[in-house]
């Protein structure tokens, strides 16, 4: 089987408070999406990266990254599983049932080689496929609309969701085609297969992976990035 990146760019992060959609904000000078590429880019498995960009971007088309020889671009969707949707509707005829397809946020700007490799060595014998995560260190409360406490979850089963997350193209396409018409909440692509019945590995990855979504989220980004790079 090949290898094909997804990565779904067509958000316009309302949490930010900034014009400028999150993934385009500066880290290091270089936009936040070209941090999220360049691992997969590197990559030498990855045959093509798919992004997903909205109608309204003015921004892509200045980045160096849209110039890239193996980056092509899609258009975007309503919600992050049509704009995932419409990539791998993009890479039909191209990929078989069971090539992989990695998709990682362009918002997740830290993602590290060694993670990716392990990602891919971890499930690559694997039947599903699955994520990176990492264990939560919180005590988890779920609440109501005015914040009261419902309930307390068991931290030793909790984990956060990261990106990349690697499947099988065909299972993918056939899981969020399914959650979309049945109307179902998916935010990433681990919960469509399991709403089809299939059962996502998680792999173990670094705590520093994360999804730029406020403000001071950029800055721990930008530490993390040149710690990184030491
Ligand atoms: O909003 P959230 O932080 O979950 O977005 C995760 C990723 O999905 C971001 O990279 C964002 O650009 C992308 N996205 C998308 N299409 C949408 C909504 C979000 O590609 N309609």
């Amino acid at each position: 089987p090949r290898y094909w990146a997804v990565v779904p760019a067509a958000g316009i992060g309302t949490r930010m408070g900034s014009d400028v959609p999150k993934q385009y904000l500066l880290l290091n000078n270089r936009p936040v999406i070209e941090h999220a590429l360049q691992a997969l880019l590197k990559h030498p498995k990855i045959v093509k990266v798919i992004v997903a960009i909205a109608d309204s971007d003015h921004w892509w088309a200045n980045t160096s990254a849209s110039r890239h020889s193996r980056v092509q671009r899609v258009l975007g969707g309503t919600e992050r599983a049509d704009s995932v949707l419409n990539g791998l509707l993009s890479l039909q005829g191209d990929a078989d049932a069971d090539d992989w397809v990695l998709v990682h946020d362009a918002a997740r700007p830290c993602l590290h080689r060694t993670d990716l490799e392990n990602l891919i060595e971890t499930l690559r014998h694997h039947a599903v496929g699955g994520l990176l995560g990492y264990p939560l260190s919180d005590t988890i409360k779920r609440v109501n609309d005015q914040a009261s406490v419902l309930e307390t979850l068991p931290r030793e089963q909790l984990w956060r969701a990261f990106t990349p997350q690697m499947f099988r193209y065909g299972a993918l396409q056939a899981a969020l085609e399914c959650a979309r018409s049945s109307a179902l909440q998916v935010t990433d692509e681990a919960s469509a297969i399991e709403l089809a019945g299939l059962i996502p590995q998680l792999v173990e990855g670094r705590s520093d992976n994360i999804k730029i979504t406020r403000p001071e989220d950029l800055e721990l980004a930008h530490f993390y990035l040149n710690q990184h790079s030491r």
